[in-house]
């Protein structure tokens, strides 16, 4: 299908967020990783955006930007100014006319990735309309992958599912201009669940932006990527052979090795409550004494994530109701698993 002038088209996009268990951090150039990382697609957590458009602008417009039923200026300055950065690659945008109206199924900039949710909808939708243009060439998915990546680099995973990796390895595979999925991967994943205990809900301090760029002169630099390199490289090989404990011994030194990273930049930040370390406590007791395979992992936020296959599903989520709870702010909890990923509705 060609550009069709002023006639206005609608598509609805729902893309979900992800959580990484290999954490990227740092980036360079235009929206490159600093290391490979690999995280799970969620199903519930998503963002539900409708872009309504039409061709034949002066130049790109982005009108209306409506975020849960309100108009959001910040969230349409971000947005314009993204749009306007990627027409040098895209440059048929130029001719673009956008209306954008989205909402989020949990709470945002609460550590649950809603930057990788809603530019994993813009990426896809702008993908979607170029894809109008430009034909059967275009592919879909990778570029709609490269597009939530100049948004959000976490984004860019948020594409496919259930496992996806982004950025080149120590063996020179895979991409740092998109995300692909990791499609080798044991049974005992499936339907690996996520339950995201939420700590606190107010607006973290340091953006993850700021978090990324104190990584460019931090001291631990040099040791962090080799960290990151090599649990890269053992998470795909657990991935396929279903060892649990190694899966979850890796989880847990990222999350933590991701705040430790935070508390030693410069300058140093906390984005843990007492909290969150109250819930990893009871997580370890639980496990040491159940010898359940549950394990935590953490984003960029004070919120613990639970991870868990589905064998165990009813002995964590009870375990959820009587010992963690009570240390969630007003209680609450999401119960997510491993998703599909963004798709056109
Ligand atoms: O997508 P960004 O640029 O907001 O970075 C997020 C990075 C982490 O969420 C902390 C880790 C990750 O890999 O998702």
């Amino acid at each position: 299908m060609k550009k069709v002038d002023n006639i206005a088209n609608i598509i609805e996009i729902h893309a979900p967020s992800n959580i990484a268990f290999v954490k990227y951090w740092g980036k360079t150039g235009r929206q490159y990783p600093l290391n490979p990382s690999i995280s799970m697609t969620l199903n519930t957590c998503k963002t539900m955006t409708t872009l309504d458009y039409s061709w034949g602008a002066n130049s790109l417009t982005l009108g209306q930007t409506i975020f849960e039923g309100k108009e959001a200026p910040e969230f349409h300055d971000r947005l314009n100014k993204f749009l306007h950065s990627i027409i040098d690659l895209y440059p048929e945008l130029a001719e673009l006319k956008l209306n954008i109206k989205s909402e989020n199924t949990f709470p945002h900039s609460a550590g649950i990735a809603s930057s990788a949710s809603s530019f994993g909808a813009i990426g896809l939708g702008l993908s979607r309309i170029l894809k109008e243009v430009r034909g059967e060439e275009f592919n879909l998915e990778k570029e709609a992958s490269k597009i939530s990546r100049l948004g959000s680099g976490s984004a860019a995973r948020s594409i496919q599912g259930p496992f996806v990796r982004w950025g080149v390895d120590s063996v020179g595979d895979g991409s740092n201009e998109f995300a692909e999925v990791v499609s080798d991967y044991n049974s005992v994943f499936n339907e690996l669940n996520d339950c995201i205990l939420l700590v606190d809900l107010n607006e973290k301090k340091v953006s993850s932006s700021a978090g990324h760029t104190l990584m460019d002169n931090h001291f631990y630099k040099l040791g962090r990527l080799a960290q990151a390199n090599r649990h890269f490289d053992d998470l795909l090989a657990i991935l396929r052979t279903g060892d649990l404990e190694a899966f979850g011994k890796i989880l847990e030194t990222e999350a933590l090795s991701l705040h430790g990273l935070m508390m030693s930049s410069n300058p140093p930040y906390v984005l843990l409550k007492p909290n969150s370390l109250a819930i990893i406590s009871k997580i370890l007791e639980f496990r040491e004494n159940t010898k359940t395979p549950v394990y935590f992992t953490i984003d960029a936020g004070p919120n613990i994530h639970l991870i868990y296959p589905k064998s165990v599903k009813e002995q964590v989520e009870s375990f959820i109701e009587s010992e963690l709870k009570n240390l969630c702010c007003n209680g609450k909890y999401i119960l997510d698993y491993a998703g599909t990923g963004a798709k056109i509705i």
